[in-house]
């Protein structure tokens, strides 16, 4: 059963919702520079990407939230959500990063976001970087793998506990924070010069944010005691592709490596015992020191919160089979499984599995802040029979309330995404992920009207009933 405080909700991202990318002081964002479909050819070329001039940026239209926060408030309202995740831009608080005082109407536009909310009964659930930071800072530093963006990530987190200590509690830092060793620019505004080790510069990288996440739960708890800190992984169990012991040892690496490293750092507050090993065979040094691990140590986050999409399956070296694509990374395809048009398999007893792995491992509570289907949709008598989508969730939901009966403590739920917004992967709208559709196309043009599909007062009655009507 769901405690009667479970938090059920949505979650969305700044850049892929908020639009009014130069109004009212802000500044340009990593995420800025985007193109819409071509973006993932530069996702491993990002001086290609900041040398180009494209026609079409997503973020900076995308659904225009930063307009209609109050409409769309309103109709998580209605769905009775107790919870909201957003995310802040950085750059609508500190224009540059390095700014001297911060931008007082970006700071004024979420207080009033946040009063909206709570008006509403839903609590704001805040990542601080979701993917993007001020643009200056990758120009003038090469974005993380500089330490004195630990020194402006603090100012700029300092800033914002102050001003909404009384609205916000719950607070995530850096989102799918495992994924920066791969894309050093999407996730630390990191560009790797020609022919050097990516691995160097992501470990570096890692190993920045988890000093700068530390130090977000430090000054968090000075001054919002009862606030809670958690890290944000994207976290897809892998699956051995065989019984083989190599395929059973070759996944078990894969999901260490590209996953739960990171949790080491956030959760343990250490290096963990392989990282000795990994680091050899990546021709990793790491500049690290003693103050820094102090640091990890002492601040670890209060809860985990992670990403939930699908499994994927790895084997052992030279294994020959069908590539299958998954979020931030690929897999091995499982036949046991359907995939999403993008090739994103369908598991939701992973999702359980998922769970029991997290919490058998590291025993904190555990926050799902995101699980939804991307799927082309169109419009048809102002609404979505979308029953793919209620299937989808509810399944995913299904197997939440096992884990709980498992005996996990799971603090909440928020779906992805409650509007239709601008998919991180491909830029486009078409990849539709909403309870409500949102008529805005691939190219940013439409009415911007909100209609709500099937899902919309179906997601409404799960809430509703805490859970009860999954069953049904
Ligand atoms: C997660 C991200 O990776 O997956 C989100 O945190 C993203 O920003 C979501 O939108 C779904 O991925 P996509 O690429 O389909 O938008």
């Amino acid at each position: 059963m769901f405690s009667k405080d479970f938090l059920w909700g949505g979650a969305t991202a700044a850049n892929q919702i908020e639009g009014a990318y130069n109004e009212e002081g802000k500044g340009l964002s990593t995420a800025d520079i985007l193109p819409g479909k071509e973006r993932f050819n530069y996702l491993f070329d990002p001086q290609g990407m900041m040398d180009t001039k494209f026609d079409f940026y997503p973020s900076h239209k995308a659904i225009d939230h930063y307009h209609h926060y109050k409409e769309d408030i309103a109709l998580m309202a209605e769905m009775g959500f107790k919870c909201y995740r957003l995310s802040i831009s950085w750059p609508r608080i500190y224009p540059n990063g390095y700014d001297e005082i911060p931008n007082e109407e970006g700071l004024q536009y979420y207080d009033d976001l946040f009063d909206e909310c709570l008006k509403n009964g839903i609590q704001p659930l805040v990542t601080l970087s979701h993917f993007e930071m001020p643009l200056a800072l990758t120009k003038e530093y090469n974005g993380w793998i500089d330490k004195k963006c630990i020194q402006y990530f603090e100012k700029y987190v300092r800033t914002v506990f102050e001003r909404y200590q009384n609205k916000v509690k719950y607070w995530l830092t850096f989102n799918e924070v495992n994924s920066v060793t791969k894309l050093t620019f999407h996730s630390g505004g990191t560009i790797v010069p020609k022919g050097e080790n990516v691995d160097q510069y992501g470990y570096q990288i890692l190993h920045n944010q988890a000093v700068a996440s530390s130090l977000a739960v430090k000054v968090c708890h000075e001054i919002i005691p009862d606030a809670k800190v958690g890290c944000m992984v994207q976290y897809s169990p892998i699956y051995p592709y065989s019984c083989h012991p190599d395929d059973v040892f070759a996944a078990m690496e894969l999901e260490r490596d590209r996953e739960t490293f990171a949790l080491e750092l956030f959760v343990r507050g250490e290096y963990p015992y392989y990282s000795k090993r990994l680091f050899n065979k990546l021709d990793v040094n790491l500049d690290v020191t003693k103050e820094e691990l102090d640091i990890l140590k002492q601040y670890p986050v209060d809860f985990i919160s992670f990403s939930y999409y699908m499994s994927l399956a790895w084997a052992r070296e030279g294994f020959i089979g069908e590539i299958t694509k998954g979020n931030q990374m690929s897999g091995i395809k499982n036949p046991n499984l359907e995939s999403t048009e993008w090739g994103w398999q369908i598991d939701p007893k992973g999702l359980r599995i998922a769970l029991n792995k997290l919490y058998d491992t590291y025993r904190k509570p555990l926050f799902i802040v995101e699980n939804g289907i991307g799927v082309k949709e169109e419009l048809k008598h102002d609404t979505v029979e979308d029953d793919y989508r209620i299937d989808y969730l509810k399944q995913h939901l299904l197997q939440v309330e096992e884990a709980i009966e498992d005996g996990i403590p799971v603090m909440g739920y928020t779906m992805w995404a409650p509007m239709d917004i601008v998919s991180n992967s491909t830029g486009e709208m078409s990849k539709r992920y909403g309870l409500i559709y949102v008529d805005v196309d691939d190219k940013g043009n439409g009415t911007f009207k909100r209609y709500k599909k099937k899902s919309f007062n179906w997601y409404k009655s799960v809430i509703k009933s805490n859970g009860g009507n999954l069953k049904i």
